[in-house]
């Protein structure tokens, strides 16, 4: 039987935008206050970080977040649950149900987060599937905020594999009144009809652009088509001149990890319109008021 009321945080269209706004709010104040504000918040509860695929910025901000909030972090590899050896997703939700407060999953399979959500009796975060990554999408707009005061009316452009990150951004943005283009080539774009206005252009996505977007060619996935991918999305590079192209107080944004040289050029990348190590840090405090906005 499923649980009775699951609270779930799967695509980012789960949540309305003004809720989004509190909740960056939110996150400044604990950016501000750290590590003193919301320490208790978690007190006595424990949360199950499960990665089924590798991570540097979004386990170690969910780990540090969990104990900063006075919690119990407890990650778990895939590859050494039960689940690995055929134990189903809706028996793994009902036993961890029993023993945490959250369950934060980055997974191979949407299909799973989405049935771990539908059979827990706690809320599921989505850490990343290959659809989508709404919690770096959380912090993207974060960035977003702290460095243009606010979000309603600007303008995001995308460019590169229209990817899981692409899509959270886009509905994510479309929830607070952030405009965001995508640039990608054939074949790699997102599907038509969700939120974000999609084009193979880099140059048109990028004008009047406020922030300028990338991600890896290859995510993680997609590693035996590398070369392929790397010769279809050649000419969707971010470097100077598409820089140029966008507001002169342009910023560059990057999920991370990145591949200097391949998706965008290291001179973008370390120079001085690039907020990525902002945007990196960012994941920890939007992450930490949306622990708190799900179980405090
Ligand atoms: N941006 C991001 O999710 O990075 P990790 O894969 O290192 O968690
Ligand atoms: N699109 C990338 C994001 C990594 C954080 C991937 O899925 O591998």
């Amino acid at each position: 039987m499923k649980a009775s009321a699951p609270r779930n945080y799967i695509t980012g269209s789960e949540i309305a935008g003004g809720r989004i706004v509190n909740l960056l709010d939110r996150a400044e104040e604990m950016k501000l206050g750290r590590p003193a504000e919301g320490a208790s918040a978690l007190s006595g509860k424990s949360v199950a970080l499960i990665f089924e695929k590798p991570s540097t910025r979004t386990r170690i901000s969910f780990e540090v977040g969990v104990a900063e909030l006075g919690g119990n972090p407890l990650v778990l590899r895939g590859d050494e649950m039960q689940l690995s050896r055929g134990e189903s997703v809706e028996d793994t939700a009902r036993v961890l149900s029993r023993y945490v407060s959250a369950i934060v999953i980055r997974s191979g399979s949407h299909e799973n987060v989405v049935k771990l959500g539908e059979y827990s009796g706690v809320p599921v975060v989505n850490a990343l599937t290959p659809e989508f990554h709404p919690c770096q999408a959380l912090a993207d707009l974060l960035t977003l905020k702290q460095r243009f005061g606010g979000l309603g009316g600007l303008k995001v452009a995308y460019v590169g594999d229209g990817n899981n990150v692409a899509r959270s951004l886009a509905v994510a943005g479309s929830l607070v009144g952030v405009e965001v283009v995508v640039a990608a080539p054939d074949g790699y774009q997102l599907e038509p009809g969700g939120p974000a206005i999609l084009t193979d252009d880099p140059l048109e996505a990028v004008h009047g652009a406020d922030a300028i977007y990338g991600d890896v060619w290859i995510s993680m996935g997609d590693e035996e088509a590398a070369d392929q991918r790397r010769n279809d999305l050649e000419g969707f590079r971010i470097d100077a001149d598409l820089l140029a192209a966008a507001k002169a107080e342009a910023i560059v944004l990057h999920c991370l990890p990145a591949h200097p040289g391949e998706e965008i050029t290291a001179e973008v990348l370390y120079g001085p319109q690039s907020a990525v190590w902002d945007q990196a840090e960012n994941r920890l405090h939007a992450q930490k008021a949306l622990l708190e906005y799900l179980l405090a």
